[in-house]
């Protein structure tokens, strides 16, 4: 019998402050962000004008910028601040325990 698979498990060392990657969680395509202020944050990898990667585009502090047009997402809430996007993306639970940091898409606060 297959289970969905609901959380995604990484080493807090695989991906540094200030940077941010595509992550896999069952289905969902998460982009998963550690900021410069230590903390961690996920939303959906997928921008909502286009069909584009948030993870291949820059964080800076807590805001994502699409690389495809230039929309910027707040990691924390998830909110769109400029034009072409209009749609928040969504944003998911993330916790940290020791070195591990998990991602839970059935805890999905937003979207
Ligand atoms: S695809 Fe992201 S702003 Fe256009």
């Amino acid at each position: 019998m297959t289970q969905a698979v609901d959380e995604a498990i990484l080493q807090c060392s695989e991906i540094p402050k200030t940077e941010m990657r595509r992550v896999m969680v069952g289905e969902v395509a998460i982009c998963l962000t550690h900021t410069e202020d230590g903390g961690w944050y996920a939303i959906d990898d997928t921008c909502t004008h286009e069909d584009c990667s948030l993870s291949e585009g820059e964080l800076s502090h807590h805001l994502v910028e699409c690389p495809c047009h230039g929309s910027r997402f707040d990691v924390r809430t998830g909110e769109v601040l400029n034009l072409p996007a209009v749609i928040p993306v969504g944003t998911y639970r993330v916790a940290v325990t020791g070195d591990q940091v998990l991602v839970d898409v059935d805890a999905k606060p937003v979207g």
